[in-house]
């Protein structure tokens, strides 16, 4: 026989707060590489149009837990959904098509391409021009070109590239600009989820600050969601609205910047490698 709830008591789910909507989720992450155990047990979700931040020491397993959430690597344990679709075994490619694009904490731009040449590629999950029509090229293909390279030269501009610096080869460019263009052809292919691996690594205080507003307009603009690996912590606390913070494989602490701040798990684990 059941029991119901008195009238006067709330039903059992009354009193937790409304789910907000999550466009990706892991659960319950685990990924060992031989004997190291690089994520242990990690769970995490980001709610649609916010910026989300995963920090933590050198080696905490940060950029591991991103080659999983793009399909470079497969999770030993756990199960990845993104915007409702289990994505745990999909292929990059496929991760790629459905919205989730990223850059590397290494540049990893095509040296022989230019810079316009490399966002062009960004577009390449989008078009509709497969091998047969890359080598009759009717009129559609080329037409479909010539929009792709004026959609990358607009996606240079809106990142801060200059024009004169669009068909130079990519690798010519100043450290800062490189990662711009990586940025730009991550949003060449229309994601909805954008994955930034140290951004403003090798960028001066002014231009971090410059990216951190850009940041927020991608959110506010463009209706992106980011998930953001960055080690400036000016440019953290300043951008996120949620921070998940790793150490040794495990999340040790998850909140808003000020409670982050404020966790003595957070702090000790920071400290201890400096000291
Ligand atoms: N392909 C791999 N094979 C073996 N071990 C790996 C591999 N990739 C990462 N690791 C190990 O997993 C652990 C986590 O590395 P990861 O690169 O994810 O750290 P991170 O948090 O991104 O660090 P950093 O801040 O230095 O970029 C490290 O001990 C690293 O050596
Ligand atoms: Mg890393």
């Amino acid at each position: 026989m059941t029991t119901l709830p008195a009238a006067n008591e709330p039903a059992p789910n009354d009193t937790e707060a409304p789910a907000e909507p999550v466009i990706l989720r892991a659960e319950r992450i685990t990924k060992r590489f031989g004997g190291l155990l690089a994520v242990d047990d990690v769970s995490f979700g980001i709610p649609e149009r916010t910026i989300v931040s995963l920090i933590g020491p050198n080696g905490a397993g940060k950029t591991t837990y991103f080659n999983m959430l793009t399909g470079l690597y497969r999770p030993t344990e756990g199960r990845i959904l993104f915007d409702g679709r289990d994505i745990t075994r999909s292929r990059p490619d496929v991760i790629t098509a459905r919205g989730v694009a990223r850059t590397f904490q290494n540049i990893r731009l095509f040296g022989a391409l230019t810079a316009i040449e490399n966002v062009m590629i960004g577009h390449h999950a989008r078009m509709r021009a497969g091998v047969f029509g890359a080598v009759l090229r009717p009129p559609w293909v080329r037409r479909e070109e010539k929009e792709t390279r004026e959609r990358a030269r607009d996606l240079l501009k809106y990142v801060g590239v200059k024009e004169r610096d669009h068909d130079r080869l990519a690798t010519q460019l100043a450290y800062g600009d490189q990662r711009r263009v990586e940025i730009a052809r991550a949003l060449a292919s229309s994601p909805k989820l954008l994955l930034l691996d140290e951004p403003t690594a090798g960028m001066n205080p002014q231009e971090s600050a410059v990216l951190t507003d850009f940041m927020r307009a991608l959110r506010d603009d463009l209706k992106l969601t980011i998930l953001l690996i960055e080690h400036d912590m000016k440019v953290v606390m300043g951008v996120s609205e949620r921070i998940t913070v790793l150490d040794h494989g495990r999340k040790i602490a998850e909140g808003d910047p000020a409670e982050v701040r404020a966790n003595p798990a957070v702090i000790e684990a920071y400290l201890g490698k400096e000291g």
